[in-house]
């Protein structure tokens, strides 16, 4: 089985999310690491339920970001890491990083990329008084939110909606499409070839 990483920043339920449908194993695959960059983030209560290694280290306890991020990577791969899952984790992966694991690094984005990239891809959709947005799961390149597309889906925005109320809908559709797309990877239905994703013919 594939060992996974998740890494978050925040409040972390789409990791909790994923560690769930791992220990249901509706996704079958070993939690074999849970990292975040941020020591006191509720993501690290929320992974702590699990039985799952966690690490925690901020980026202020480093020289500077390389340093930060060499250390990372050493983390990953001391946990013979195959996938890093991203699931609200705040920081630019680096070139290096990404080079160290080519196609292994996925990620969750709350917009219908192209449209709304960004760092508050919900409240912009919501702002822009846009009809629908969506829900985004990609493979992670030096571009930021705009690597190859595993699996997207819209979610459509209301005239009555508060942002609040966006929110959840946009979560609960993660909460479905995030599993769904790593499965598809896990299962080798997916791959990528020339930058572009291939979805695989199975016999
Ligand atoms: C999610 O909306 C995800 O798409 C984005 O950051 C948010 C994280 O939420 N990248 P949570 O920490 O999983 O609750």
């Amino acid at each position: 089985m594939k060992r996974l990483a998740i890494f978050a920043s925040g409040s972390g339920t789409n990791l909790e999310n994923l560690l769930t449908k791992i220990r249901d194993k509706e996704l079958k695959a070993i939690a074999a690491l849970v990292f975040s960059d941020k020591p006191g983030a509720p993501c690290l209560e929320r992974a702590r339920k699990f039985d799952v290694p966690v690490v925690s280290f901020p980026p202020k306890a480093f020289y500077d970001k390389h340093a930060f991020e060499s250390r990372v990577i050493e983390t990953v791969e001391q946990y013979e890491v195959d996938y890093i899952l991203l699931a609200g984790y705040m920081r630019i992966i680096m070139p290096r990083f990404i080079k160290r694991f080519p196609w292994r690094i996925i990620n969750i984005h709350p917009s219908f990329l192209p449209a709304f990239k960004g760092a508050h891809g919900i409240k912009d959709a919501f702002e822009a008084r846009s009809e629908k947005t969506g829900v985004t799961v990609h493979f992670v390149t030096e571009d930021v939110d705009a690597g190859p597309i595993i699996l997207q889906e819209e979610v459509p925005i209301y005239p009555g909606d508060t942002l609040e109320v966006l929110e959840a809908r946009v979560h609960e559709t993660e909460y479905r499409v995030y599993p769904q797309a790593v499965k598809l990877v896990l299962e080798g239905k997916v791959t990528v070839e020339n930058n572009q994703i291939k979805f695989v013919e199975q016999k």
